[in-house]
């Protein structure tokens, strides 16, 4: 028999360490707000990948996505049925597209790492509604995220709040722990048991961020570029992500560069 591990690898990050990550966190989410206007139809996911990279370098950051496990861009730009880590190219969007953008910045050897969802111009009421709720998940898993809590309860709450509507949550990619390195421990599922997993405290730094469909939950890569995750009935998807720093008070949310979140009195 093996005695379970029972050491936590989980980063616990410093005050500097946190203004680090903060920093590079806020550059990611300026990043998604410069692009936002250049989402339109006719423009070629290439060209908003340009954007991205161009305004990454500007402000003396690297794209943490360039190179990684080979990955070749410098942004991920998912469409439609394409959960995640679709591959800027040649695709013109559409009028009636969802897009998701996730940018994720190295800034002074810190990471942040962000995504949102834009549409282009005219989409269904059924599209506005997935990316309403699937906004909405990242914000209840947020809301999960306080000292004391179970990392599972992220997940819980998230995958309760998104099947009531019909859709389901994807359980093949999970958030993850963030900051020092592009994907630290703890994974971060967004469909969980209650009271399960690590317990939060101050100072962990994790992405939430949930990938929601309107159909089945199973996903397939794409073959040919090893990367590309579809959904497996070609219905749509939808993903909100966020860097949050939990505190001896509220959840801080990092990426937030839109005065969604009130920002924490105490950290410590
Ligand atoms: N930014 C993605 C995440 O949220 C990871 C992209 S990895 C890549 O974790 F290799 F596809 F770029
Ligand atoms: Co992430
Ligand atoms: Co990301």
């Amino acid at each position: 028999m093996a005695f379970r591990d029972t050491k936590s690898k989980i980063i616990i990050k410093t005050i500097e360490q946190i203004e680090g990550i903060r920093l590079s966190s806020q550059l990611a989410g300026e990043t998604l707000k410069v692009v936002a206007p250049y989402v339109k139809p006719g423009v070629t996911t290439d060209f908003l990948n340009k954007i991205c990279a161009d305004f990454m370098r500007d402000n003396h950051a690297k794209p943490a996505t360039l190179g990684y496990h080979g990955y070749p861009k410098e942004s991920c730009i998912s469409v439609n049925d394409v959960i995640c880590h679709g591959i800027p190219g040649k695709y013109e969007l559409r009028d009636g597209d969802i897009v998701n953008i996730d940018v994720t910045t190295i800034l002074n050897g810190f990471f942040g790492d962000t995504s949102s969802m834009f549409m282009v111009g005219q989409v269904t009421d059924h599209a506005k509604k997935l990316v309403e709720v699937t906004k909405q998940c990242l914000n209840i898993g947020i809301a999960q995220s306080f000292s004391g809590n179970f990392v599972g309860n992220i997940g819980y709450e998230i995958n309760k709040y998104a099947t009531q509507f019909g859709y389901s949550v994807v359980y093949e990619f999970c958030g993850h722990g963030v900051g020092l390195k592009f994907h630290e421990e703890p994974e971060i599922c967004h469909v969980s048991d209650k009271n399960s997993g690590p317990i939060l405290a101050p100072g962990m730094v994790f992405t939430i961020e949930p990938m929601i469909n309107a159909g089945k939950a199973r996903c397939k890569v794409d073959k040919h570029d090893g990367w590309t995750a579809r959904t497996i009935d070609g219905k749509l998807s939808a993903q909100f992500e966020h860097t949050i720093c939990v505190t001896t008070t509220k959840p801080y949310v990092l990426t937030d560069v839109n005065n969604e979140f009130e920002i924490p009195s105490k950290l410590f």
